[in-house]
């Protein structure tokens, strides 16, 4: 059978890919592809407990403690979710992915990348998403609707300055993937938005 495709979203909090996720859903749906989605940290009983500690404000960690958990909750997530899937020919979809520690906790939080790459390799091998949206918006976008929508969570109640350096991480892993990541300008209108997301899974699936 042949092999299903992972396509991860990233953005800063507040770059609206929650609200693409569901447009992205229906083009692949529309292509009669089989989708799985699902999210990071999370997507397993186990991730989603970890999710739970690690968004909860309550909660203090060393930056460590919080890249060795989002990394134990994607290995759980490779194993029982991703990759089985992407072996019975399902699509992929994932809310965040391993970008998101690297700009997050390296970028956001100054841990040093080389310390993700030895988790990277250890818990992925050479496994990488096939295709990377990375929604881009200011800061101050991003912190106008996340402070619209709800009780902020423990990454959601940082301040600008620790959004500026995460988005300087993903803008800088963008550069370095260019042929992975592409990047979509998150703060044009949604049709706009809409319609690069769909010409970037064209170009996709015309190549299989
Ligand atoms: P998010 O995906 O924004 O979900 P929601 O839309 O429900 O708030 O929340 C997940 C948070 O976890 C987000 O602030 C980024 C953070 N995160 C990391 O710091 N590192 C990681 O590796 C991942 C996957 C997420």
């Amino acid at each position: 059978m042949k092999q299903g495709k992972f396509i991860t979203l990233e953005g800063i909090d507040g770059a609206g890919k929650s609200t693409q996720l569901a447009w992205i859903v229906e083009l692949l749906q529309r292509a009669g592809l089989n989708t799985v989605v699902t999210r990071e940290p999370g997507g397993t009983p186990l991730g989603e407990q970890l999710r739970t500690l690690l968004l909860d404000k309550s909660i203090t960690m060393h930056p460590e403690t919080e890249a060795l958990l989002m990394f134990a909750a994607r290995r759980e997530h490779l194993d029982k979710v991703i990759l089985p899937a992407l072996t019975q020919g399902q699509w992929v979809i994932s809310d965040r992915f391993t970008d998101a520690s690297f700009a997050y906790q390296s970028g956001g939080r100054g841990l040093d990348g080389g310390k993700l790459a030895i988790l990277e390799q250890w818990v992925q091998g050479k496994l990488q998403p096939d295709l990377t949206l990375y929604f881009d918006v200011p800061v101050e976008v991003g912190q106008q609707r996340v402070s619209q929508i709800k009780s902020v969570d423990r990454f959601e109640k940082e301040q600008a300055d620790f959004f500026q350096r995460v988005r300087a991480a993903y803008l800088d892993r963008a550069k370095q993937f260019p042929e992975r990541i592409k990047l979509i300008d998150s703060s044009q209108s949604l049709s706009e938005v809409k319609a690069a997301v769909e010409r970037t899974l064209k170009v996709m699936l015309n190549h299989g």
